[in-house]
């Protein structure tokens, strides 16, 4: 069987990318990362990589963002792929984009949903008193941070965590959980 041809869309560091590179891809293969930010420190990461790494500001796109990703598609399509792979995207997608990609684009959030879909979510992890957090790799949908889980890694908050060592603890899970979960994903689409 063919290795799954995976985009992995960012907007920064690209920390989780780094992760997916470094599996073992015997299931998948990243052929493209594409940023929506110039400049993304993940791009260098794609690159070193040997990977095709482009950048699709949205900026000149003003307000009209199904434009922009009327774009982003004909280059995933003109790349024949298979899977995207959201990691650190900080943009929210229309319903257009989701409905091209219905059931073949996934994404990573820092925090055990349902809980805590969108922002600040180690903020609001302390501020609720939790006793746990985590990360989950869920199916992307159109409405935000929901979707079928595809798997979740949690940890135990200790006394005097603050969101920035949560952010920390919990960035160490996402990338042990995003390349499992993309590796079970590429194997069943
Ligand atoms: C990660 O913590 C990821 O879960 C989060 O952004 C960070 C990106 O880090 N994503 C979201 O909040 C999406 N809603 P990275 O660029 O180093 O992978």
């Amino acid at each position: 069987m063919s290795k799954k041809r995976v985009a992995v869309l960012i907007s920064g560091r690209g920390s989780n990318l780094q992760a997916l590179l470094d599996a073992k891809q015997d299931v998948y293969e990243i052929v493209l990362v594409l940023a929506n930010v110039p400049g993304a420190l993940g791009l260098e990461r794609a690159r070193a990589a040997g990977v095709e790494a482009l950048t699709l500001d949205h900026k000149p796109y003003g307000k009209n963002r199904e434009a922009f990703e009327r774009e982003l598609n004909a280059l995933l399509i003109a790349r024949n792929i298979d899977i995207i792979a959201l990691a650190g995207f900080m943009r929210v997608l229309t319903p257009y984009f989701v409905r091209e990609w219905a059931g073949r684009m996934i994404n990573i959030h820092p925090s055990l949903l349902p809980k805590y879909p969108g922002t600040r979510t180690h903020e609001r992890a302390l501020e609720a008193n939790d006793a746990e957090h985590g990360c989950t790799v869920h199916v992307v949908v159109e409405e935000v941070d929901a979707g079928e889980m595809l798997g979740q890694e949690r940890l135990r908050i200790n006394p005097g965590d603050t969101p920035e060592i949560l952010a920390t603890r919990v960035l160490e899970l996402e990338h042990q959980l995003y390349p499992r979960c993309l590796t079970e994903f590429a194997s069943r689409v």
